[in-house]
């Protein structure tokens, strides 16, 4: 038995942040151990809210070269640019012709631009209102099995499958109905202010693409404590600075800080010791994070230097991608009565 096969759909929104890492890259980077694993960068679903050219491309690279500073193996991983393979697109258009249109109005992506965003319908472009019929080629042009997403689009997966469902109705079976795999216990990262780190908070840290000066002034520097003064305990329960050390930190030294900590003191045994504050121990999580990202930050700078090969290593991706998507479009566009290409 060949193993599952999980896809996976990332937005090019810039360099990643520590809640991008541990929250999907991290995870993904694992499943592929295991399964038969589809990445891609959404550069087509970007083109839904609009933005310069220049950004577009600048962040679909940061991207790219971030999941692989991280770890993804893009000779494992089948790892692609959505707009390298037209065999999408064009699958979008079929789908589109079996799904229904009360069905899309009822769509997250289409709700929360009219209700957050304050978009009329007179505003809101097709390309937004057909987000899930995009996604959803995105998973039934690779015959997908497992797509693990968040909560919130948990509703696209099942828009998916009701398009999955509705042709193999219409016209025999001929896609494969994938189900999804919701993260139950998804972690939430604490940002700088405390809130979850979100880059619509702009409270990120980013270990990648950031100088040595910038990770340690702009981002940890800035990490919200408490007033406690030098010298006294710190209460690490609902502290930032604590809650990302333990998230980096092997036992031993997770321990040790908190020792550290909880006397306000670098030797937690020894009273008269130098006293540990916040800003020592920021000092810490910074040098943990350098420590830990090392390898990860050069390798993204080295990518970022030559996007002749990130360009090189996504089209690799995007013909493998092909192969597969080409077999099953042709499979689909068949039993329409349509020519394949
Ligand atoms: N909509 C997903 C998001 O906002 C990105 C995505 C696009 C995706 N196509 C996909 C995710 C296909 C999983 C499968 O995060």
């Amino acid at each position: 038995m060949p193993n599952p096969r999980v896809l996976t759909g990332i937005k090019p929104t810039g360099v990643p942040h520590l809640g991008n890492y541990l929250g999907a890259i991290q995870p993904a980077i694992e499943l592929a151990k295991t399964h038969d694993s589809f990445l891609f960068i959404a550069d087509l679903h970007a083109l839904t809210t609009f933005q310069k050219r220049e950004q577009l491309i600048e962040d679909t690279y940061a991207v790219a070269a971030a999941w692989i500073a991280h770890g993804l193996d893009p000779e494992k991983v089948v790892f692609y640019r959505q707009s390298d393979v037209p065999e999408i697109p064009m699958l979008a258009w079929v789908l589109g012709c079996v799904l229904n249109k009360g069905l899309l109005e009822r769509a997250h992506s289409y709700k929360d631009a009219l209700a957050n965003k304050g978009l009329t319908e007179e505003e809101v472009n097709m390309g937004l209102f057909s987000y899930p019929v995009l996604m959803a080629a995105d998973i039934l042009a690779f015959d997908t099995d497992v797509v693990p997403v968040g909560k919130d689009q948990q509703q696209h997966v099942e828009i998916c499958r009701e398009a999955a469902r509705k042709l193999n109705l219409a016209y025999g079976d001929v896609l494969k109905v994938p189900v999804a795999r919701i993260d139950e216990k998804v972690m939430t990262i604490p940002g700088l202010d405390g809130r979850k780190m979100s880059k619509s908070y702009d409270n990120t840290i980013k270990v990648l693409g950031t100088s040595e000066k910038d990770l340690q002034k702009k981002m940890v520097g800035k990490i919200i404590c408490d007033s406690t003064e030098l010298g006294q305990p710190l209460s690490t329960e609902s502290s930032t600075v604590a809650q990302l050390y333990a998230l980096f930190a092997d036992q031993t030294k997770n321990d040790l800080f908190l020792r550290r900590a909880h006397a306000g003191r670098i030797d937690p045994d020894d009273a008269s010791s130098e006293a540990f504050g916040w800003g020592t121990a920021k000092k810490e999580l910074f040098d943990l994070l350098l420590e830990r990202f090392r390898r990860d930050r050069a390798e993204y700078d080295r990518l970022m230097a030559d996007r002749g090969h990130i360009d090189q290593l996504l089209q690799k991706g995007a013909e493998r991608a092909r192969a597969v998507a080409s077999t099953i479009l042709a499979r689909v566009l068949t039993a329409t009565g349509i020519r394949p290409l």
